[in-house]
Parts: C-alpha cells; structure tokens; sequence
C-alpha cells in the first residue's frame, strides 16, 4: 500500500484514539521511531515552541489549530524572488498555523544538505526545497523520506532522487519561450530590418531551471539563427557555453565584456536573451560601458529595479513569476497533506531520472512596457515603480 494513503487511514485512527505518538515526520511511511503524522505535531501544536535549531525558527502563536513544522530550505537570496520567498513563507506559513523552520544555503550544496539534516533532526513534518543543485540532494531527501517527512520541491525540480512528492514551479521551459518570444518581439519594433546580430545567455548550470529557460527559448530562436535572421555573432549557442556559474551577475558581465571586445569592435549588437533580470542588467551595462546602444534584452522575475528599467524603456522586457502566489500553492499543498489528504490531484508529471513526480505548475507572464500596468494591476508595490 502506498505510503499517502497509510497517511489518511492513520490520521483517521489517530484522531479518533490518539495512539500516535513521538514528534516530527509529515507521512507515515515505515512505522519508525522518528515518525510520525501531522496529528502528533497537531496535538502537540498549542503548547509546544519551535524545535529547530535556526535562529529563524518561529512559533506561529495564538493560531489555527492545525500546527505542524514546517522547513524551508531556499538556494541563496541573491535574487528577489527568493529573498521575497523567505519572507512570504514565514508569513503565509504562520498565518496558516505552522511553526517555520526557514534557512537560505548561499549557493552552497554542503550547507543547505546540512540544513535539511537539521529540518529533519528538529522534527520537520514538511520540507519545502529550492536545491542549490537539483541532482546533489538525493541521500538526504532519502533520509526525510525514509523519517515520514513531506518533501516538496519549490521552483526547481528535485532530480535523481525518490524523495521528493511534488514540485511547485512556474513553467521552466515555457519562461525560456517567453523570454525569446519578447526578445524577437522587441528586435522588431526597435531594431528595423533582420538580420539581428544576437547573444545568449544561460542561468547556473547546477540549477535544475537553467537548461530548461535555455531550451524553451532556443526552440524559438534556432529556426531564426538557421534561417539567418539571427546571427550570433560570437558563435557561442551551447548552453554550457552560455551558462552563468551560480547566476552571478559580475560574471555575466564579464563574459558580456569579452565577447563585445572580442566581436562587436565594428558592428552594433541588437538583442541579449538573458535568463533573468540581475544578468539582464548587467549585459545592460556592459553595453553602455562598450558604448553599444543599448541591445534588446529579456529577462526573468519582475525585480524592481528591471521593472523601473522596463518602464523606462532600458529592458525590454521581463517575465513575472510572482511570488506570492507559489508560495500560495505550496502552503495549500502543505495544508493537504497535513491535512491527511495527500498531495492534490495534477496532470502534469516531471520524470526527476528515478520517478515521475507530481508538478503543480502556474503561468509566467510576459511583461513590457505595453502591458506592466495590467500584469502588476494587483501588486501595489511594482505598480507604485511605473511613474514617469
Ligand atoms: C529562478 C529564478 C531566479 C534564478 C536565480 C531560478 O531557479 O526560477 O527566478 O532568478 O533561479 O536565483
């Protein structure tokens, strides 16, 4: 019998004769000693502080009486979406009546395995990931598993492993689709006839999303640069050529610096694809800093500055993914499976290279100067950035 409906049948009893006990693990798989069931963190819930061990750890108190400890392990917060990721969860998390276990690894694999070690010794019902490397996490996902916690993978796909039961992520190739559809959008209204000379840009390598932005795009773009509309002018088409180790702006720029000496001494460059808004800033910059005009350029999370960039004409364009709403989906999951009900129904499955997992996907938006006053109509912050 699969482990998620032992899950249901046992709250049931659990509720009706509370035979439960000890604290920790979400699922009941094996009957081990760390286990088990969110009804132990339930009843244990009113009176108890948090258990882990992060100075980010909080009670949620005078709450709803579900309860539950909820870990949230992010890659960094280097870019917006995670910093706001961070915040959001720990208020959605503690509105909904669950204790936070919230920690940010800073782009390193040894430290955010360490700390979901962490999430699962302090009793972590549920453990929310977005891997640093979606391939080096296997052996301690296995270890939550095999302790009866929920694993959920947040933005990113948890590849290679068995211990994972969902993700929660906007459409990875379906963003890099966008970004190359705004890209050639752009490249027609402000840079005349083709043909475009264009560069490419990736994300990190270790990032799950990285080749998956890159090939949505290139299904888009390799047709333009076969036919000759698009010439990339350095040559460099491969994602592992164009990839930016660890989404870091400064080498982003680095590398834009280089090929702009090394192939634009003469010519003018049109259009950067550029995997989000930090790297699309900096392509931005070393363009000025060369005296090109400034190319067309994609980009990916609304983040404030680019959107004032946008709105300014600087960027073209950008994809929303907001925030507030993944974090919405995973909280509603996690209140599922606490819940006893197992993770909710989706069509949409994703093979991490050991199983299918369930993938709970939301739409990215598009966003230009044409239409931010419509995407952002219910985001007062971003709207407040589209003055002038
Ligand atoms: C996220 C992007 C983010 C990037 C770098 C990706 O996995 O989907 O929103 O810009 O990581 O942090």
């Amino acid at each position: 019998m699969k482990a998620k409906k032992i899950v249901s049948m046992l709250m049931t009893v659990a509720v009706a004769v509370s035979v439960l006990t000890g604290c920790g693990g979400g699922r009941t798989a094996e009957p081990t000693s760390v286990a088990d069931t969110a009804k132990t963190a339930e009843t244990e819930k009113t009176d108890s502080k948090p258990t882990g061990n992060s100075s980010e750890s909080n009670a949620s108190e005078g709450n709803s009486s579900k309860g539950g400890v909820v870990g949230v392990a992010l890659p960094w917060l280097g870019t917006q979406n995670w910093a706001e990721a961070e915040v959001m969860f720990k208020e959605q998390l503690e509105a909904a009546g669950y204790e936070t276990i919230i920690q940010a690894a800073d782009q390193k694999v040894p430290q955010q395995q360490q700390q979901i070690e962490s999430m699962i010794e302090n009793g972590a019902n549920v453990i929310v990931v977005g891997p640093v490397d979606g391939t080096q996490l296997g052996s301690v996902l296995e270890k939550a598993k095999d302790a009866g916690v929920y694993v959920i993978g947040y933005d990113r796909l948890l590849e290679n492993t068995t211990g994972v039961d969902g993700i929660v992520q906007f459409g990875s190739v379906k963003t890099g689709e966008l970004q190359a559809q705004a890209l050639l959008q752009g490249l027609e209204e402000l840079k005349g006839e083709a043909p475009y000379n264009i560069e490419l840009f990736g994300g990190g390598p270790a990032d799950p999303n990285a080749p998956n932005f890159f090939k949505g795009a290139m299904t888009v773009l390799q047709p333009l640069i076969d036919d000759g509309t698009l010439v990339v002018v350095s040559g460099q088409t491969e994602f592992t050529q164009c990839a930016t180790a660890d989404w870091d702006n400064s080498k982003a720029q680095s590398r834009m610096d280089a090929i702009l000496a090394g192939n634009y001494s003469d010519i003018e460059i049109d259009g950067v694809l550029s995997p989000n808004d930090g790297i699309a800033r900096a392509i931005i910059t070393s363009c000025e800093n060369a005296g090109q005009p400034i190319p067309v350029v994609s980009g990916l999370d609304a983040e404030n500055e680019s959107v004032k960039w946008v709105w300014s004409g600087k960027q073209y364009s950008t994809v929303a993914k907001p925030t507030n709403a993944l974090v919405a989906k995973t909280v509603s999951i996690i209140d599922s499976l606490l819940a006893g009900n197992g993770m909710p129904e989706t069509d949409v499955t994703a093979n991490n290279g050991v199983i299918d997992v369930p993938v709970y996907e939301l739409p990215p938006v598009v966003v230009t100067k044409d239409n931010a006053k419509e995407v952002f109509a219910d985001d007062p912050d971003r709207m407040a950035l589209l003055t002038e």
